[in-house]
């Protein structure tokens, strides 16, 4: 799995046995340019109004941002599992029918920058709750890197450098929003910009259930008001898959209970833009053999698991994921028992489907917004740290009680 996979359009690959294959990668890395740092001057942070893309349970948050000028308006997702920023340009002219087209022809700053590679992605988790086929490539996007002037909670940047979306598989275009505006480790693009101006490099997220709203994302800094307590942070472990926001855990403990296998140091990648749990087949069922026996590998959707709904209202599923702090204790982060179910599959209304999905590659285990959303966090590129804190409520997922279709699902932690 490669965060920044870069490589020309003729060399496209098909499956993600060639993604992984180094003969045919062309891997360049893009750092800030220290230059910047002599022109520094302090930038303010700025909150950003966040929508919840909601179809029976939350499926992703997502923002408004303005590029060209005049300004052209647009929306993404802000992904900490990738770091790319794309919307779509006029050359997706069918797959990107439902989303905003940005239009070259209409900006006075735009520049193509592109050198003839282009970009080829493809992406393995995120919005929605069934588990991308690894070896389906459905989940891709090609594009050709512009510039232009960016805006976001009315910082703006000029001569940005963004991607504009050539093609996307069909599978993205039901969704809601544009494009993705990637938030890694490294930053880049946008938010990179902006901290060669001054602006701290650190983000915040208030991801809130649709039943809380006013979801919201700090650029730059960190909004006291939305949690109670100290926010424990935890080192980001640089030497596992670069870019990715990876936290090391002590060990995780079901209903308060433990097994050996349990109790190990495990990597988890933390990731906005992923719906809920993507962990190893292993992880996955050794978790779920300490909530119920019951629930239950489902074939028909491969990858995912699920339980009679009539039983949910009994089961206590409370997950504790422990991490050491940058201040001395170990601190947990702790899934209510209301994420347990992400709703009835389309196919079997009395079977619902649980937050985990198995993902059998050589990945690390994913923790998305069924978790996220239950606490605030800032994500500091600086200090190479991920911060919680406690929300003042703890709302939860309505899926348990809302009958919900099963929407189509695609994936924002890029391969
Ligand atoms: C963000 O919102 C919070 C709460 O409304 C407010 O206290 C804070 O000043 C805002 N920050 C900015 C940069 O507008
Ligand atoms: C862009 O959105 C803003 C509100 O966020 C609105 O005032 C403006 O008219 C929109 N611009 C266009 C071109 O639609
Ligand atoms: C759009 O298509 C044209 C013609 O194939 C190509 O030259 C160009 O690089 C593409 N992308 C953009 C953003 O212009
Ligand atoms: C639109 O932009 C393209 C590429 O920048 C240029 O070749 C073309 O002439 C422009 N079209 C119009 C109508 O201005
Ligand atoms: C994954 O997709 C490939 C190619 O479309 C297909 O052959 C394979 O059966 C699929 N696997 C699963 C588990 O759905
Ligand atoms: C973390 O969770 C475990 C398992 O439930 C529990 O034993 C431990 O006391 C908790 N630690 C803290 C600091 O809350
Ligand atoms: C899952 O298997 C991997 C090796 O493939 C091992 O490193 C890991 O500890 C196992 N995890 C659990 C929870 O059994
Ligand atoms: C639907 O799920 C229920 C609960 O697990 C199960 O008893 C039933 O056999 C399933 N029906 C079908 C058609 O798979
Ligand atoms: C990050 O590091 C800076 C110094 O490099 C320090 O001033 C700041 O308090 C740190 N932030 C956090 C949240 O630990
Ligand atoms: C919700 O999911 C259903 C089933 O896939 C889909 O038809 C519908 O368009 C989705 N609604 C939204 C708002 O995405």
């Amino acid at each position: 799995m490669h965060l920044s996979t870069w490589l020309t359009l003729s060399v496209v690959p098909a499956t993600l046995a060639q993604l992984q294959g180094p003969a045919k990668l062309t891997l360049r890395s893009r750092t800030l340019d220290n230059r910047g740092k002599l022109s520094r001057r302090a930038l303010k942070s700025a909150n950003v109004s966040l929508l919840d893309y909601f179809n029976g349970t939350d499926l992703q948050w997502y923002g408004e941002v303005q590029i060209g000028t005049p300004p052209q308006n647009f929306t993404v997702v802000f992904d900490t599992g990738s770091d790319t920023f794309e919307i779509p340009g006029k050359n997706c002219t069918k797959t990107c029918s439902n989303q905003r087209i940005f239009d070259w022809n209409k900006s006075s700053t735009y520049k193509y920058i592109d050198n003839g590679d282009g970009l080829y992605l493809q992406f393995a988790t995120g919005v929605g709750v069934t588990p991308v086929n690894k070896t389906d490539p459905d989940w891709i996007m090609t594009m050709r890197e512009v510039s232009d002037t960016v805006s976001v909670g009315g910082l703006s940047v000029p001569n940005v450098p963004f991607y504009l979306i050539d093609y996307q598989s069909p599978a993205f275009s039901p969704d809601p929003m544009d494009g993705i505006m990637g938030l890694g480790t490294e930053p880049q693009s946008f938010f990179g910009s902006l901290i060669v101006q001054g602006l701290p490099a650190l983000f915040s997220f208030y991801l809130t259930p649709q039943s809380a709203g006013n979801a919201e994302l700090t650029l730059g800094g960190i909004d006291e008001s939305k949690f109670e307590g100290p926010m424990m942070f935890s080192p980001v472990q640089t030497n596992s898959f670069s870019g990715f926001w990876a936290l090391l855990s002590s060990g995780v403990a079901v209903n308060g209970k433990t097994t050996d296998a349990l109790k190990r140091p495990q990597r988890f990648i933390f990731d906005s833009g992923t719906s809920n749990l993507v962990f190893p087949k292993n992880l996955t069922e050794a978790i779920y053999a300490l909530i119920s026996p019951d629930i239950v590998a489902n074939p028909a959707v491969p990858g995912t698991y699920g339980v009679p709904c009539n039983q949910l209202s009994s089961l206590p599923a409370v997950i504790d994921f422990t991490f050491p702090s940058t201040s001395g204790p170990v601190f947990n982060l702790t899934l209510p028992s209301t994420e347990l179910s992400v709703g009835p599959f389309a196919a079997n209304k009395s079977l619902c489907q649980t937050m985990i999905n198995a993902f059998d590659i050589d990945f690390d285990p994913i923790i998305g917004g069924s978790l996220l959303k239950h606490y605030y966090s800032t994500w500091d590129a600086g200090n190479k740290t991920l911060g919680f804190g406690r929300t003042k409520s703890t709302p939860s997922n309505t899926a348990n009680c809302a009958q919900r279709t099963h929407p189509i699902s695609h994936y924002f932690t890029r391969t």
